[in-house]
């Protein structure tokens, strides 16, 4: 019986073992807040709504969550924190009675959408679906109860369990889904009459059974995806085993890993064929990388485009924020080299050690190979830009653009005061400060003649 699926997210609790300002279900994980990584898994199973249920640093939280395309989120806030099943009845006035309720907390990051489908499919829509693992120290969970013949007849917390149930070995992992009209009127029966004098949204297993209604535990192996975050050294652990779980997934894809654990993915990599990626790179936001492009050890990468047979070598810095950063086809980059915000790169360009490309377009062929900066300029063809050289693009108030026209020949260490253009086919002289437009085709020099004194008597050291 499939029905309408709603989304409950509880992530009204302190963290206190964070030991953070910051609320627990905003700290990141592969580079989205915890709470996010759960709201995007409810909306690849194409949840009617997602309601999030906020409490400590609740205008935060609430702040640093987004919903996703076609997702509507909401959130509700329970105050003061009286328990899970004091904070799904905050939730139970918006969620309509034909639907399946699906209940998640915002710091268990990594439950994957097929998993979540297979509880929904055991509740089909009428039943109390439970998802639960057996674990070799169940120390803190609640338990599952199961009769004689196997049936689930409760979920005990430890807290209030006796011996024999401590010695259960099954936990459920706070996650369920439940027809939200059952689910409705069980939430007005709960009492906080227990060890920790909390609403216990896990009480709802008793009713269901005293209703005669069946309880079905769907039971999985996999820790990781159950697992929550209650301190760094758990958030650390379940990086580590998102960042493997990728680095699988990648190399399946045919992607070339130099060491599977030493690669960190904070967002979307999209990788063509051949791709190679060396030890310790690091990336971020949208990142692709077309085919048999190559990757440096440690690079950070982040909201970029590096097209077909690219090399991007180590040590080098992308980073193209809002603006983006695309590196163009046999590109070659680095060692050392930084690209910022609209550095746009075409086919062939060589950008070498300690250069700095910012807002500018270099065009195929163009080549800027150390210690050197463009900024706001747009490169022709075949530009040789020599080290050293800088577009001073900044009067300390506004921004202006340099122009360096197709076959160009920028000696080193030069100055290029923008706004200025410097013709197709010019030359300019090493050491020169061009503050004026420089025709096509002339040599431009703009430095101090060079002197020579014979003889010259360096002065000395006076004695006494
Ligand atoms: C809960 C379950 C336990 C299960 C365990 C799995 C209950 C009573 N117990 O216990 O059976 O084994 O999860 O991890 O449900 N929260 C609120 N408001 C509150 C209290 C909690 O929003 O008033 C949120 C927390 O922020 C957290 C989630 O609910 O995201 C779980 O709360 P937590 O206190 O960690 O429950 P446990 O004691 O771990
Ligand atoms: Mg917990």
């Amino acid at each position: 019986m499939s029905r309408a699926l709603d989304v409950v997210v509880m992530a009204a609790g302190k963290g206190t073992r964070m030991k953070s300002r910051r609320p627990k279900v905003l700290h990141r994980l592969a580079g989205r807040a915890l709470a996010q990584h759960v709201i995007d898994c409810a909306a690849r199973l194409s949840a009617r709504s997602v309601v999030v249920i906020t409490g400590h640093g609740a205008a935060e939280v609430e702040a640093g969550l987004s919903a996703p395309t076609g997702t509507p989120l909401r959130f509700v806030r329970q105050e003061p924190q009286l328990g899970t099943g004091h904070a799904v009845q905050q939730a139970a006035p918006v969620l309509p009675d034909d639907g399946v309720t699906l209940v998640l907390s915002g710091d268990v990051p990594l439950t994957q959408a097929d998993t979540l489908q297979a509880l929904l499919q055991a509740c089909d829509g009428q039943r109390l679906a439970l998802l639960t693992l057996d674990l070799p120290d169940p120390t803190g969970y609640g338990r599952i109860v199961r009769t004689a013949s196997g049936e689930v007849q409760a979920i005990v917390e430890h807290k209030d369990a006796t011996e024999s149930q401590r010695a259960i070995g099954e936990i459920y992992s706070g996650i369920m889904a439940v027809p939200t009209r059952l689910l409705r009127g069980w939430l007005a029966r709960l009492d906080n009459r227990n060890a920790q004098a909390e609403y216990y949204l896990t009480d709802v297993v008793k009713f269901a059974v005293a209703d005669g209604l069946s309880v079905v535990a769907h039971r999985i192996d996999d820790a990781v995806q159950v697992a929550g975050v209650n301190s760094p050294q758990q958030l650390a652990e379940l990086e580590r085993a998102f960042q493997q779980r990728h680095a699988q997934a990648l190399m399946l894809q045919g992607v070339r890993l130099a060491d599977p654990a030493r690669i960190d993915v904070r967002g979307e990599l999209v990788c063509g064929q051949d791709v190679e990626i060396d030890i310790n790179c690091v990336f971020e936001g949208r990142v692709e990388l077309g085919e048999g492009v190559r990757i440096g050890a440690h690079c950070v990468v982040a909201n970029a485009r590096i097209e077909a047979g690219a090399v991007i070598h180590p040590f080098t810095h992308i980073d193209g924020e809002k603006a983006g950063v695309r590196v163009g086809e046999g590109a070659l980059v680095g060692p050392f080299a930084r690209l910022r915000p609209g550095a746009d790169l075409g086919r062939e360009v060589h950008i070498g050690n300690f250069v700095e490309v910012k807002n500018s377009t270099l065009a195929a062929g163009a080549k800027a190979n150390h210690l050197a900066y463009l900024g706001d300029a747009t490169v022709g063809e075949r530009v040789n830009y020599g080290a050293g050289s800088i577009t001073a693009n900044y009067d300390g108030a506004n921004k202006h653009r340099t122009v360096i026209e197709a076959d160009v020949h920028v000696g080193s260490n030069c100055v290029l005061v923008a706004p200025v253009t410097i013709g197709a086919g010019g030359t300019v002289g090493a050491g020169s400060t061009i503050t004026k437009d420089a025709p096509a085709g002339a040599l431009s020099v703009a430095r101090g003649k060079p002197v020579t004194i014979a003889g010259w008597q360096r002065p000395v050291k006076k004695k006494g």
